[in-house]
């Protein structure tokens, strides 16, 4: 197996590394006010209940309103809206309303009043569960609580921020299903 020869790399830049799943759109609403806005921080902390950590920055307009509504809605983009999603995570709403602003369609979701873009491969409805870390971390964690994904085509082709500008775009998908603990599936 090959080794590689290393140098030393700034440690406030390993997420250039380690960026987990792809950039995402954060969509809430609050008493007549509604925003967008791109988030590239997030991770998986539970299956069962489905739950989800976000950083979301205090400069951040959505934060209020997600704080407020104590809900938002996480939408996955595919490549062909990665200019749509830098042109939203370089504006501040609620002013002008990004939805206008940017063409997108705002569909009424199930469970929340946040509303759902469309355009998005997938939208999942997210309720605010647990608030310990907002102060400290910026840290929300929601818990999906309804999930709309398209039927096709099976991988999306989604966007994953390496920072810098650049971002990778998900490609060839390779099974080693067969050498799984099922648990770890
Ligand atoms: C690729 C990318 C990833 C981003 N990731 C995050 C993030 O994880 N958390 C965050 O708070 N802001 C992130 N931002 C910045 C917000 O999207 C940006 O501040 C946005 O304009 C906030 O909009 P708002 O003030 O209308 O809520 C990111 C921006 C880009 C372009």
């Amino acid at each position: 197996m090959k080794s590689y020869k290393k140098a030393d790399f700034p440690v406030e830049k390993v997420r250039r590394f380690l960026e987990p799943g792809p950039v995402v759109l954060v969509s809430s609403a609050h008493k007549g006010e509604r925003d967008i806005m791109t988030m590239g921080w997030h991770m998986i902390l539970m299956d069962e209940p489905s739950l989800v950590g976000c950083f979301i920055w205090d400069q951040n307009y959505s934060r209020e309103l997600v704080r407020k509504s104590k809900e938002c809605v996480i939408n996955v983009p595919t490549v062909d809206l990665a200019e749509t999603v830098v042109r939203i995570g370089n504006s501040h709403g609620p002013d002008p309303d990004k939805f206008e602003e940017f063409g997108l369609t705002a569909a009424p979701a199930a469970e929340v009043g946040a509303p759902l873009v469309a355009e998005c491969y997938a939208n999942f409805e997210c309720k605010l569960t647990d608030t310990s870390l907002i102060r400290r971390y910026s840290l929300f964690v929601f818990e999906v609580v309804k999930a709309h994904v398209a039927t096709s085509p099976r991988y999306p082709t989604t966007i994953h921020y390496r920072g810098d500008g650049v971002f990778m775009v998900s490609g060839r998908n390779v099974s080693y299903r067969r050498l799984f603990k099922p648990e770890n599936l």
